[in-house]
């Protein structure tokens, strides 16, 4: 594959088995298989909407990039940047707000979920407007493909529908991107069987201890179709290849307790070598300097000359 690729992940927490299995672990993925260039992007300024304490959003974003690395980024592969270190990202959001309806912004999922959660006199500005920021977090580097789970999927067609309208007022300017969402996994549950998220309490995290993770599985709610616990089933089979899993439940049908105690092992044999990792890379602040350093280079690079064509465009030049 001889791809451009490029995605990014806000700093509002510590990722969880649903962010590693329903995007993150797909970077790795497809960044091996690519032969072309890979952006992967911290997206702080997005993050900013829900997290505002200074050292907490640094303490976040600092934890992402050696999550990223500890999951298998590869910085020789991979250019590994902060959103806020390139302002072309907010300057082309402005231009994208001047082009787009608040009708059509208010029909976003996020948006209808913040005002249903807190009122609209509660919803920032940023919240309202985030669709446009995320459209130029893509559209600055023309990816071909931006993996990402499948509650992104209406931002990356705000992202197409935008670079189609620029292009219709403008001019062909930008590469229209396509999504990229992975068969059979889709939709991660949490322990309580809804949405794993951060905010649902529901989560059980990709770097958790061996204490968290038997204390988040001993949780799992046990609704059953027949005799398979299937909130237990449905992390399970993440871990542990489906076909034995099969053997697995068959012979302990209705014994929820020794089934989650498989699946309490197979959790920690398969986030062991990551948390090790993670360690390793956790003390090497030099090299993760490096890291940033790089990746910043490229994604300054690409991103202002996207930006110089789109201010050509539209007679600010
Ligand atoms: P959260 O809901 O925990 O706040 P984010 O919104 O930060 O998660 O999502 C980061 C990435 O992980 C996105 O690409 C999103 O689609 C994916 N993701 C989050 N939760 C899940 C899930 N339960 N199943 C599949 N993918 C998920
Ligand atoms: N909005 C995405 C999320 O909540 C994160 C994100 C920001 C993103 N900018 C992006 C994903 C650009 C893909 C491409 O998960």
């Amino acid at each position: 594959m001889n791809k451009r690729i490029l995605s990014g992940v806000k700093p509002t927490g510590r990722p969880h088995l649903g962010n590693y299995f329903g995007a993150m672990r797909q970077f790795v993925d497809l960044q091996n298989q690519n032969e072309g260039e890979n952006f992967f992007m911290i997206a702080n300024y997005h993050a900013l909407n829900f997290i505002q304490d200074k050292n907490t959003l640094k303490k976040l974003t600092d934890s992402l990039i050696i999550d990223f690395l500890a999951i298998g980024l590869n910085p020789e592969k991979s250019n590994i940047f902060k959103q806020s270190d390139i302002s072309e990202h907010t300057e082309l959001a402005w231009i994208f707000d001047s082009i787009t309806t608040v009708p059509y912004l208010k029909r976003a999922h996020a948006y209808k979920d913040a005002v249903a959660k807190g009122g609209e006199e509660n919803v920032s500005v940023g919240t309202f407007t985030y669709p446009m920021l995320m459209a130029s977090d893509i559209l600055l580097y023309s990816p071909d493909i931006v993996p990402v789970g499948l509650d992104q999927k209406q931002h990356i067609e705000f992202a197409r529908d935008t670079a189609e309208k620029f292009n219709r007022i403008f001019g062909e300017t930008f590469k229209l991107p396509e999504e990229f969402i992975v068969q059979n996994v889709e939709t991660i549950p949490g322990i309580d069987g809804k949405k794993m998220s951060k905010s649902y309490n529901n989560a059980i995290y990709l770097f958790a201890n061996n204490d968290e993770i038997r204390d988040r599985v001993m949780e799992i709610v046990t609704d059953s179709k027949g005799d398979t616990p299937i909130n237990v089933f449905a992390i399970h089979r993440l871990v542990r290849n489906e076909e034995t899993l099969k053997n697995i439940y068959e012979e302990n049908k209705g014994k929820y307790k020794i089934l989650k105690e498989i699946l309490i092992d197979d959790i920690i044999n398969f986030v062991e070598p990551l948390r090790n990792k993670r360690k390793e890379i956790e003390t090497r602040n030099d090299y993760i300097e490096e890291v940033l350093k790089n990746g910043r280079e490229r994604a300054r690079a690409t991103a202002s000359s996207t930006l110089s064509v789109v201010k050509n465009a539209i007679g600010v030049l």
